[in-house]
């Protein structure tokens, strides 16, 4: 049966009609002093849990999830980890911090047999879990939501992000994919260095892995906007969002944003379940 985390719901329920199986009832309150509470209904012998950690609290709740699972009788759990928090804090970058990702996929492994991710910022981040850990790669399926586009070029950000646009460009089948170069001063302060690229009278789309602050997207917005883009789009798996990043994005000049259900939020038109039923 598949346990929905309460970030997840309409995610569960398109992998549900995508694999035929069943939705555990689960319902979520808070004790008065604001710790949580989950409570399951039967899961059956297998447990598929799927919750993103966009919170510490969702953090939380998946291990409850987890725990709940094999209280309720599951023999088996694999979580499915749509949207991994913390994943980008992979290694130790100034002395005295934690590897949290690492920190995180400890706790997480203590309550299943297996894990599955999508596009989690580096793959490496699976070897740090202590079960079986697999990245699945569900960019292809934002191309479904692309309108026909004119001289299309499907620009990264930052070259870590090239692969994911020739993935998106793949899956469209046809346009050229290039990079910009970015410099991160602070947690929301980013200069994006152009490419040669000719975007003049182009549809460009922007392809990243994850919007979080909308810094990188809006910075590269702006650029082509000066350069004379005929239309500007954003495609993204990961639309975590955070503060004002809808609003910097629509000043920037943004025409449409496109991206996965691994986040749900009102941008999330492509949902990433068949990527998930196909890996089960
Ligand atoms: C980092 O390299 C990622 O691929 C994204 O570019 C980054 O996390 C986006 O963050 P923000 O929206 O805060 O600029």
């Amino acid at each position: 049966m598949i346990v929905a985390g309460s970030h997840n719901q309409l995610l569960a329920a398109a992998l549900a009609a995508e694999t035929g199986e069943s939705l555990a009832s689960v319902s979520f309150e808070r004790f008065p002093d604001g710790e949580r509470k989950v409570q399951l209904s039967e899961t059956g012998d297998h447990a598929l849990v799927v919750a993103s950690t966009v919170s510490d609290g969702a953090h939380v709740e998946l291990l409850q999830l987890q725990d709940a699972a094999r209280e309720a009788g599951a023999e088996t759990v694999t979580t499915v980890l749509p949207y991994m928090g913390y994943a980008r804090q992979d290694r130790s970058f100034e002395a005295g911090e934690p590897v949290s990702a690492r920190a995180v996929a400890r706790a997480i492994s203590t309550g299943t047999d297996r894990v599955l991710t999508v596009n989690p910022h580096e793959d490496a981040v699976c070897d740090l879990f202590d079960v079986p850990a697999e990245a699945l790669d569900a960019a292809g399926l934002l191309a479904e939501a692309l309108p026909p586009l004119a001289a299309p070029l499907f620009l990264a950000p930052d070259a870590g992000a090239i692969g994911l646009a020739r993935t998106v460009r793949d899956a469209y089948g046809e346009g050229e994919t290039d990079h910009f170069e970015k410099t991160r001063h602070s947690g929301a302060d980013v200069e994006v260095e152009p490419s040669d690229a000719d975007v003049e009278r182009r549809d460009v789309v922007l392809v990243d892995d994850i919007v979080a602050t909308g810094s990188t997207m809006s910075e590269s917005v702006a650029v082509l906007t000066e350069r004379g883009a005929s239309s500007i789009s954003v495609a993204c798996v990961h639309p975590v969002f955070a503060g004002n990043a809808y609003l910097s994005l629509a000043r920037a000049g943004v025409e449409a944003i496109h991206a996965t259900d691994t986040v749900e939020r009102p941008v999330s038109t492509v949902s990433v379940a068949p990527a998930i039923a196909d890996a089960l």
